[in-house]
């Protein structure tokens, strides 16, 4: 990449690269410091909602930032916080309307850090000590620190911190098209749900204390929902066994699946949500744990103090952005747009499903994966050192497309893939310039 800086003092994420520098945004572009614009058709990874650039968002901020910049939460609460909480609450599935709570972060890591501690906290609450297990599903994925990680099921980014992290069980995905069990929908009976059963039957279910899963899995398998009666298997299996249910939606909250919530897709009640992402659509770090009352209630009745606490949790600013972005998002109706949006983005990527390299053009709303195979009708995929979705994402780079690559689709190591998810204001000719650089893309890492 021509912009890239020579040298840098930032420990990159990888430090043989040199990478362009973004300068500014506007609605789905970046632009580089060289001016080169970049059509952003991941939403960077599934982040930017309402587009770049937007100045009121940036004038929200500077206002608070003036206003009050920090207060800590230890001492008191503000306002952007108490009402970002107060609208999330009312647009998450009903049973979180009346009495739940939410707990801020700066980012989806820290939600899923604390949704693991508080559930902990919940059965010591309940006088349930034995609980402290979180299981959760391989090919997934929860997050970067510890706790996240120990959770996620995501092969790759595991490995090399096995050693540190708790092996507390992990069940299968609900992944069709590479179907761990061999079996097809619906004849299948949903044996994937019924791994959770299997599970709690091999080992001993008091130590359980909750099931974690994305209703729609993002990074991991590129874009793969639940099927139809999957949550309702599970939430059954929970509440037999005395479980709490979270569900991950750091990717697929806060509209990016056409519903508010992905949960509501499915009529999911979860006991805690987790948000991120979209929530503040980059501008500023936020995530946030959505509780429900039953939870909030055992916490009142008991001790009250939830012990773990970030310094920056429910940063003003950050909140200020979160509310800036509902404000937006509300007044353009941008919720409403992402179906709509997303059938056109699937029209344009219609064309590639006919490529024999194409295995799946899969998702839902505004979240779409696109999955690369060896042998169409095997499904077998391309060897790990092939690095298919590296090649795919390069070429459409070319074209000035940004796209999400991710490898391990199908057990953690082998399999191909991109993310899409760009922002909600995606146009149906941003959608023909995406398809159309997935096209040449196709044709330039396949045409040998
Ligand atoms: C489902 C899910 N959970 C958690 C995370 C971690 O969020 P963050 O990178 O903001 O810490 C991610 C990030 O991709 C995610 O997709």
């Amino acid at each position: 990449m021509s912009t890239a800086i020579d040298s840098s003092s930032l420990f990159s994420r990888n430090l043989h690269k040199k990478y362009p520098v973004a300068l500014r945004g506007e609605g789905s572009w970046i632009v580089d410091s060289d001016g080169r614009r970049y059509l952003d058709a991941s939403g960077q990874a599934a982040v930017v909602s309402i587009g770049h650039g937007v100045h009121e968002i940036g004038r929200a901020m500077a206002e608070q930032a003036n206003r009050i910049a920090f207060a800590h939460t230890s001492q008191f609460h503000s306002e952007p916080a108490e009402a970002l909480a107060a609208r999330i609450l009312a647009i998450a599935p009903g049973t979180f309307h009346s009495g739940g709570r939410v707990y801020f972060t700066s980012g989806g890591s820290e939600a899923t850090e604390t949704a693991i501690k508080l559930v902990r906290q919940y059965f010591l609450e309940t006088k349930q000590p034995s609980r402290y297990r979180i299981v959760s599903r391989k090919q997934s994925y929860h997050g970067s620190t510890l706790g996240a990680m120990s959770v996620s099921g995501n092969v790759g980014r595991r490995a090399p911190y096995a050693p540190l992290l708790p092996e507390w069980g992990h069940v299968a995905p609900c992944f069709c098209y590479h179907c761990p069990f061999n079996k097809a929908y619906p004849e299948c009976n949903l044996a994937c749900a019924d791994d959770l059963e299997a599970f709690l039957h091999a080992n001993d279910p008091s130590t359980v204390a909750a099931f974690i899963f994305e209703p729609v899995v993002g990074a991991t398998l590129g874009a793969v929902p639940a099927v139809d009666g999957y949550t309702a298997r599970i939430t059954q299996i929970c509440r037999k066994h005395g479980i709490l249910l979270i569900a991950d939606e750091v990717m697929t909250g806060m509209g990016r699946t056409g519903k508010p919530f992905a949960s509501v897709h499915w009529g999911l009640e979860p006991d805690i949500i987790l948000t991120g992402k979209g929530i503040a659509s980059g501008y500023a770090p936020l995530g946030a744990v959505l509780v429900a009352p039953h939870v909030a209630e055992a916490f009142e009745k008991g001790t009250a103090a939830f012990l773990h606490g970030f310094t920056y949790q429910a940063h003003p600013v950050a909140t200020t952005a979160g509310n800036a972005v509902f404000d937006y998002l509300e007044a353009h109706k941008l919720f409403e747009r992402v179906t709509p949006a997303g059938e056109t983005l699937r029209k344009a990527l219609s064309a590639l499903e006919s490529h024999p390299q194409v295995g799946q053009v899969r998702g839902l709303g505004l979240l779409q994966g696109v999955e690369f195979v060896k042998n169409k009708s095997t499904r077998e995929p391309f060897p790990k050192e092939a690095g298919i979705a590296e090649k795919i994402r390069q070429a459409a780079l070319e074209k000035n497309v940004l796209t999400y690559p991710s490898q391990g689709t199908v057990d953690g190591t082998r399999g191909d893939h991109i993310l899409l998810a760009p922002p909600f204001i995606i146009t149906p000719q941003e959608c023909q310039l995406i398809g159309g650089a997935l096209q040449f893309a196709l044709s330039k890492v396949f045409s040998s």
